[in-house]
């Protein structure tokens, strides 16, 4: 039987990368690799632009139906003033919360061809291979109160609510270990415990886990703003890296630059498995987003959203095979000196979305 894709392009450049996915299931579809049945819908500005919403009810069915869901990016300046539950973000936000997409896996791989177009110098990004594994469902982006108050003397007060409790950092804490387990053997926990209750309780959970399961992981806690310097100063001493919501969106934009560039960083929203098939609900998205500056010049790096493409052939295809043809793929084209705007270097062709994209078809096909 056919297996559903759901794919939500989005806005801004999320429809030009997202077009690069499409000819490369239409390829594999062609070969007899897969079979997969895509429907399209519409997410962000452009939902709202259709249907006043982020994102319509009959899309958020086909999402919550479909074997995975291909995301593009949301947002731009069109939609500035729309209400805030109506806002392109919100979109992505409910897809997370509804598919119960608790556990984000943010790989940053540092492709070989790369290692000088990074901002840090070569000997500190080459070979660099290490994966976040940020929490999605929870802590201050949907705990409640979320509001803005008016308090009547011309002052307001704006809040949002850090929270966590135990089930949610012990699910995503053994989404980490297991991980860990199958690739370097480490794991650090970025909180901020020496601040926050939230951060207190994340490192009890995470501590006793280890303790109690997971011994033969190498385990250190580390604080989340300490993090993000060594992400800089010596990103190689990481392995996976677990944290909560917030800072594994600012930890997973750091962790991209030493790739070379945002345009660069696939992931994955996973939920639980169903306990009667054994299935995730899965969606499958580039870190960056929407990139309003150069959107409709069809020069944005289509790799993330591929490789976004190619975890969704790894995880909920079990098509490992074909996933490390296209991880190949890429890592060949680069090697042949192609490259985008973002990651442009001297003497190396510069080339346009649709041109990379079809390189790397070209390779995978070869
Ligand atoms: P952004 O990631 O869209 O862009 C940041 C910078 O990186 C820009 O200079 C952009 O040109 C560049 N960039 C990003 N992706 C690129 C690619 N594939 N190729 C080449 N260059 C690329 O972040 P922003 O500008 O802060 O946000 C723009 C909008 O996107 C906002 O509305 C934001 O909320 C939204 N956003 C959406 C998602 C998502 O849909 N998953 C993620 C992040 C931001
Ligand atoms: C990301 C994005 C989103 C986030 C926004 C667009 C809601 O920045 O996926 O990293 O903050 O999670
Ligand atoms: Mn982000």
């Amino acid at each position: 039987m056919a297996q559903s894709l759901f794919l939500l392009p989005g806005d801004g450049i999320g429809t030009e990368i997202m077009a690069e996915v499409e000819k490369i299931v239409a390829w594999s579809n062609g070969q007899g690799l897969t079979d997969f049945a895509i429907e399209r819908g519409l997410a962000g500005g452009s939902a709202y632009d259709a249907h006043g919403e982020a994102i319509s009810e009959d899309d958020m069915q086909k999402a919550l139906r479909a074997d995975a869901v291909i995301f593009g990016a949301v947002g731009g300046p069109k939609w500035d003033g729309v209400p805030y539950e109506k806002r392109p973000e919100a979109a992505l936000l409910r897809l997370r919360k509804d598919l119960g997409l608790f556990a984000n896996l943010r790989p940053a791989i540092c492709y070989p061809a790369l290692a000088d177009a990074s901002a840090l110098k070569r000997e500190l990004v080459e070979g660099l291979d290490i994966l976040i594994v940020r929490e999605l469902t929870g802590g201050v982006y949907f705990g409640e109160p979320k509001e803005i108050t008016d308090l009547g003397n011309g002052q307001k007060r704006g809040v949002d609510t850090q929270v966590y409790e135990t089930y949610e950092i012990d699910r995503i804490a053994r989404v980490a270990f297991d991980l860990a387990r199958t690739r370097g053997g480490k794991l650090h926990s970025a909180d901020k415990k020496n601040v926050m209750k939230s951060g207190v309780l994340w490192n009890e959970v995470v501590t006793a886990i280890h303790k109690a399961d997971y011994a033969d992981v190498k385990f250190e806690q580390i604080l989340a703003d300490n993090c993000a310097m060594q992400l800089v100063r010596n990103p190689k001493q990481f392995d996976v890296i677990v944290t909560d919501n917030l800072f594994g969106d600012i930890l997973s934009d750091v962790a991209a630059m030493l790739t070379g560039s945002l345009g660069m960083l696939p992931s994955a929203a996973l939920g639980a498995p169903d306990p009667a098939t054994g299935k995730r609900k899965a969606m499958y998205e580039p870190v960056h987003g929407s990139a309003p500056d150069i959107a409709g010049q069809g020069i944005a790096n289509p790799i993330a959203m591929i490789a976004s493409f190619g975890m969704a052939l790894r995880y909920s295809f079990d098509l490992a095979e074909l996933a490390d043809r296209l991880d190949a793929a890429i890592a060949g084209v680069l090697a042949d000196g192609l490259r985008t705007a973002d990651i442009a270097q001297d003497n190396f062709r510069r080339v346009g979305t649709e041109e990379m994209g079809a390189a790397i078809l070209r390779k995978l096909s070869a």
